[in-house]
C-alpha cells in the first residue's frame, strides 16, 4: 500500500467519494490534486489536508471541457514533474423517467461522466507513457452491473467506464499502465444525502437501503479511498483491465425478503 511521495489527481474531490479518496492518500504521503468545478469547497478540502501537515492542493477545472483539462494537467506537470495516479471520479447522478430527460440532461451527463474521463485520461497518458508508469482509477457505478428503472443515462455511462477501463488497460499497458474500475454501491455522500431527501419519507428510504446490506452499514468515502490507495500501489501491480465492486453484498442477492 506504499504511495508515499506520488502525485495523485483526483477529479470531484471537493465532496463525498472523491473527498475521501484524496484523504486517504495524503494519509499516506502522497502529493494530491482535488481537482473539482466546486471553487469554495475545493479550497476548503485542500486547505483542511494541509492543516493536518498532508500535501493537498487544489486545482479548479471542469471535466467536461478539454481545454480546462489541459490547463489542468499542464499545471500539475509543471508543478510536480509526473504524475503517477489518475483517479476519474467526477460525476453527475440523474435518476429521471427516460421520455421526460431532456436532450441537454442527456448530453450534461455523459459529458461529465464519461467524456471527462477520456479527456483526463488523453491528458495524462503521455507523461505516464514518458515514466513508464501510471495508474488509471474510473470511479464507475454497481449500476454498471445491475440497475434500477428510470437510470438508463447514468447506468450508459457507468457501463460505459467499465468498457472505458478494459480497453485503455490493453492499449497502454504495455507501456506500464494499469487502469481499473471501482464500482461502489450506495456510498455516504452529499449525493446520497439528496437522494434520501428525495422523497417523502427519507427515514423509510434510509431503512430499506440499509436491509440490501449483508454487512448492515452503507459504504463510506474511507472504503472507497483504501480500496484506491491499494490499487494505485506496487501491492496491485497485475490488477488491470477489471473493476472492483465495493457495495458491501448488495449485488450478491437475488432478492431480499422483508
Ligand atoms: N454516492 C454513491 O452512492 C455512488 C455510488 C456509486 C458511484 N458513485 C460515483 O462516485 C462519484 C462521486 O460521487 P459522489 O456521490 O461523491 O458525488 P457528489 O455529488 O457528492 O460529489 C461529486 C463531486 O464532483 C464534482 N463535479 C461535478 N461536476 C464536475 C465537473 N464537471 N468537473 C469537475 N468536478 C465536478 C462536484 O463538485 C463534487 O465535488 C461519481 O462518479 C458517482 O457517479 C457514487
Amino acid at each position: 500500500m506504499e504511495v508515499r511521495d506520488k502525485v495523485v489527481i483526483v477529479t470531484g474531490a471537493a465532496a463525498g467519494i472523491g473527498r475521501g479518496v484524496a484523504e486517504e492518500f495524503v494519509l499516506r504521503g502522497a502529493i494530491v490534486l482535488i481537482a473539482d468545478i466546486d471553487v469554495e469547497h475545493g479550497e476548503a478540502t485542500a486547505e483542511q489536508l494541509r492543516r493536518s501537515g498532508n500535501r493537498g492542493f487544489f486545482i479548479p477545472v471542469d471535466v467536461s471541457d478539454g481545454r480546462q483539462v489541459r490547463a489542468m494537467v499542464e499545471r500539475v506537470i509543471d508543478n510536480f514533474g509526473r504524475i503517477d495516479t489518475l483517479v476519474n471520479n467526477a460525476g453527475v447522478v440523474l435518476f429521471k423517467p427516460l421520455l421526460d430527460m431532456e436532450e441537454s440532461e442527456w448530453d450534461h451527463l455523459l459529458s461529465v461522466d464519461l467524456k471527462g474521463a477520456f479527456l483526463c485520461s488523453k491528458q495524462v497518458l503521455p507523461t505516464m507513457m514518458q515514466q513508464g508508469s501510471g495508474v488509471i482509477l474510473n470511479i464507475a457505478s454497481n449500476h454498471a452491473l445491475s440497475t434500477l428503472p428510470d437510470s438508463e443515462a447514468y447506468a450508459a455511462a457507468k457501463s460505459a467506464m467499465v468498457a472505458f477501463t478494459k480497453s485503455l488497460a490493453l492499449s497502454y499497458g504495455p507501456k506500464g499502465i494499469r487502469s481499473v474500475a471501482i464500482c461502489p454501491g450506495f456510498t455516504d455522500t452529499p449525493h446520497y444525502q439528496r437522494w434520501l431527501q428525495d422523497v417523502e419519507d427519507p427515514k423509510a428510504r434510509e431503512r430499506e437501503t440499509l436491509r440490501l446490506h449483508p454487512l448492515g452499514r452503507i459504504v463510506s468515502p474511507a472504503d472507497v479511498g483504501k480500496l484506491a490507495v491499494f490499487l494505485a500501489s506496487e501491492d496491485a501491480s497485475m490488477i488491470t483491465g477489471t473493476s472492483v465492486v465495493l457495495d458491501g453484498g448488495v449485488s450478491a442477492q437475488l432478492y431480499v425478503s422483508e
